[in-house]
């Protein structure tokens, strides 16, 4: 069935299948790693939720939830790495295994600023698992410890991923138009 967002659409990256068959791989891979552990799941909003909503149903051990939300200082394509909070965590991670959850690493300058923040707060592991990887722009040192596909240096949306909060409710990933950047309503 063609959405208006499908027709938005130049090229699909990762099918909705494709999505589905390796959550499952990189769920069973954690739950091995995690054997014995409980684990605390931190979704970073908003684009981790569709993500986490289907690697959690994944996961075989007791695992725990939580968010945090945050924007990054600097202009809205060039990411500052200074993050400001605009939602903490509920919980503290004293002594938690923490895996942090993210739609995408980028640049990786939100990320690491956020482990090491989260580091602060002495849990006992933190790990990052993403959707995707996209290495050709990563200018900090941080790469995830479980990420399900790489991409080339191409503005995704779908499955959790926005372009001016709109196509997250994709079920694929894909790449948009040109004409829609430019399109103004
Ligand atoms: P980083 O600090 O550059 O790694 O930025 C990470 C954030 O930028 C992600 O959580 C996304 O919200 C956003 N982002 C980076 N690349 C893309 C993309 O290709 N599509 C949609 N959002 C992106
Ligand atoms: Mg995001």
């Amino acid at each position: 069935m063609q959405s208006v967002m499908d027709r938005d659409i130049d090229k699909i990256l990762i099918t909705a299948q494709e999505i589905s068959d390796k959550i499952k791989e990189v769920g069973a891979q954690i739950t091995e790693d995690y054997k014995g552990k409980d684990i605390l799941m931190i979704g970073i909003l908003k684009g981790s939720v569709t993500f986490m909503a289907d690697i959690m149903r994944e996961i075989g051990v007791h695992t725990e939830l939580d968010f945090m939300s945050v924007s990054s200082y600097g202009s809205a394509v060039k990411s500052s790495g200074v993050v400001k909070i605009n939602k903490d965590l509920d919980v503290p991670l004293q002594g938690r295994d923490v895996l942090i959850v993210e739609d995408i690493l980028d640049s990786g300058l939100t990320l690491s600023y956020l482990r090491e923040l989260l580091r602060d707060r002495n849990p006992a592991s933190i790990k990052i698992v993403t959707l995707l990887n996209k290495p050709a722009r990563r200018v900090a040192d941080i790469q995830p410890d479980y990420c399900c596909f790489e991409i080339p240096d191409e503005f995704a949306v779908g499955y959790g991923l926005d372009y001016n909060e709109r196509y997250r409710n994709l079920p694929y990933v894909g790449v948009l138009k040109p004409e829609v950047y430019t399109h103004i309503d």
